[in-house]
């Protein structure tokens, strides 16, 4: 199946369903509307009319909506995250819901007429209710009632999700199965549904987590039942009417439906592959770091291709520095590859001509997209060659070999230059760059300039730094805490903050258990609970390590260090070495809740988690 024919199948089904089929709104969101950048759900044009609005194509539409997500991008490059990506949805504005809304789902997932898929490889997610919203019995027993018209049986899971025998309805917490864009406005309980992957393993058995983790359950679709609009107070306000917002990525179902086992096998990537080859001579599959580069390069160039096609031009703030940072990275990677000229016309080309049919807006402003982007890579590039001439000079000046995490970072900070590159030109005169050092360096800087560009890159979120920092203190009390609940041998490595949520890598070889996140939970809520200060003091690295401080030990020997404490006297509840900023005390932290776990890299997880 081609993606025209997927997006075509979708809009037709919903036509004969008595939708009108609306064209994708613009990636920069109305003018009202400050609460992000880009548009990043197929639902968020629609917001008005979830609540109550009137919308001129009545009380049914479908869409196919290009989505922009920028929140995590450095984990672009990965098998699973791309910043652009396209979302099929229909809604219902007060009209029809759950009864018709699921059975439309399975007919249009299922009908050979349609895509035809396995009704016996569907598995679902459905609310299983917290607070006090109840469980959302509805759901199941429409589920259940269509997997019978289907000749199936589908039973519910226990609250361990372990799926076996009959069972195919996993209801599941707020975290996986309530859908809110942002923090306010409308909301509801939800129903996700999972695709078998790889039948041919066997009968699908285990924890339902680990099944999605490990691919073999691929989400493909869920259908949002907003019931409420939640106010900037917390408060949950029942809708005068509900609505229904699907959303089912393009990229995804479309690996599905080809039997591919990544959205990069696609064809929403590969012209776009075959044109790097021919550019770097490299193939995508030659080793991990060229798929990454290659990755990292198509995707960026295609979000940025839209982007500007919607009018957004790099510059150094808002939406303007978001473009400039995707294509710099964009082409800090195709320099890894090798490639020294012009590339991004080329690709911008290819991604036009992929595009171009369906979002017509490529097609018209084509000139503008390729002139953009090369007069970008132009400004970049003599950026680039400014560091690579500082790069000389600094090794020129050199006793030794050795380039200091000073230098490296330095070159970062002011010429853009990510360590990679400092090491490819180190290599190159057999220079070696102090990693570690780097490493500290850079996680010294980052704190301070996450909290500034936050509010670049969220509009109408106040206070962003003070967010920040919250978050940043909760990181160390997760980490304080993971060490408690699995031992000595947890180390932080690596983290990243956001103005919503903090992020946490950490060495452990297995998945946590749901009563291991659970004590975390607890430990961090209690101590917040307990309102402990946080102070700091400076010392020799060598002084923190004998007190016990965690974090980064590899600054020079004599060098100071802060060690920030959160706790005093007998009740120390956390000790790290950090450049700080932190909250004077954690009562203000509020409720503090894990998000999710999940696995970053071999022997590596990932915890995220939020303050409420
Ligand atoms: N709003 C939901 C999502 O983005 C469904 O469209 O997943």
């Amino acid at each position: 199946m081609t993606a025209n024919e997927l997006r075509q199948k979708y809009l037709d089904f919903f036509k004969s369903k008595g939708h009108s089929i609306i064209p994708s709104a613009s990636l920069v969101p109305r003018e009202t509307d400050a609460s992000t950048l880009f548009t990043t759900a197929g639902m968020h044009p629609l917001v008005p009319y979830l609540l109550g609005e009137e919308h001129p194509g009545g009380k049914r539409v479908a869409d196919v909506q290009k989505c922009v997500r920028t929140g995590d991008i450095d984990d672009v490059g990965d098998n699973r995250h791309c910043t652009f990506f396209e979302m099929m949805g229909n809604w219902s504005f007060g009209d029809y819901f759950k009864d018709e809304a699921i059975a439309w789902s399975f007919e249009f997932l299922t009908d050979p007429k349609w895509l035809g898929l396995d009704p016996k490889r569907l598995y679902v997610t459905t609310f299983k209710g917290e607070g006090n919203i109840p469980r959302d019995e509805k759901a199941i027993e429409v589920w259940q009632k269509t997997f019978n018209q289907a000749g199936m049986v589908a039973e519910i899971a226990a609250d361990d999700q372990i799926i076996k025998d009959n069972i195919r309805i996993i209801p599941l917490g707020t975290d996986d199965n309530f859908w809110i864009a942002g923090t306010t406005g409308p909301c509801g309980g939800d129903t996700e549904m999972f695709y078998d992957t790889k039948p041919e393993d066997g009968p699908l058995a285990g924890r339902f987590t680990d099944l999605v983790d490990s691919h073999r359950l691929m989400e493909i679709w869920n259908d949002v039942f907003m019931e409420f609009n939640k106010t900037a107070d917390g408060q949950y306000i029942k809708l005068e009417k509900p609505n229904v917002d699907t959303g089912m990525g393009v990229e995804r179902t479309l690996m599905v439906m080809n039997g591919e086992t990544t959205v990069f096998e696609t064809e929403l990537f590969q012209p776009i592959f075959n044109k790097l080859s021919e550019i770097s001579g490299k193939q995508y599959g030659e080793s991990e770091e060229v798929k990454k580069s290659f990755r990292i390069i198509a995707d960026h160039i295609k979000a940025s291709a839209f982007m500007i096609a919607d009018g957004v031009t790099p510059s150094n703030a808002s939406r303007g520095y978001v473009l400039r940072r995707l294509l710099r990275r964009a082409m800090r990677y195709a320099k890894l590859l090798g490639i020294e000229t012009d590339f991004t016309r080329a690709i911008a080309e290819t991604v036009i001509a992929m595009y171009g049919h369906f979002y017509t807006e490529l097609k018209e402003k084509e000139t503008v997209i390729l002139e953009e982007l090369t007069k970008e890579e132009h400004k970049f590039r003599q950026t680039l060659e400014n560091g690579i001439k500082e790069f000389e000079k600094i090794a020129n000046s050199l006793p030794n070999s050795k380039i200091s995490g000073d230098d490296a970072f330095n070159l970062y900070q002011s010429y853009g230059f990510p360590l990679e590159i400092t090491k490819e030109l180190a290599r190159e005169r057999g220079f070696e760059v102090n990693d570690d050092e780097f490493a500290t360096e850079l996680a010294k800087h980052q704190e301070l300039s996450r909290t500034a560009s936050a509010g670049m890159f969220k509009g109408g979120l106040q206070d962003t730094g003070d967010a920040s920092k919250k978050l940043h203190t909760a990181t160390h009390l997760t980490l304080a805490a993971l060490r408690k609940v699995l031992g000595n041998q947890i180390n932080q490595k690596g983290s990243n903050i956001t103005p919503e949520r903090l992020r946490l890598d950490f060495n452990h070889p297995d998945k946590m258990t749901a009563e291991q996140l659970a004590e975390v939970e607890r430990l961090v809520n209690e101590a917040i609970g307990k309102d402990l200060p946080v102070s700091f003091e400076e010392m020799t690295v060598e002084e923190a390590k004998k007190k016990g401080a965690v974090g980064v030990f590899e600054s020079k020997y004599g060098e100071k260090v802060k060690v920030y404490t959160v706790g005093q006297g007998d009740e120390i509840f956390s000790m790290e070495i950090c450049g700080g900023p932190h909250v004077d005390r954690i009562g203000i932290l509020g409720k503090y809740k894990i998000q999710k776990e999940e696995s970053s890299s071999a022997g590596v997880r990932r915890i995220k988690a939020v303050l409420e």
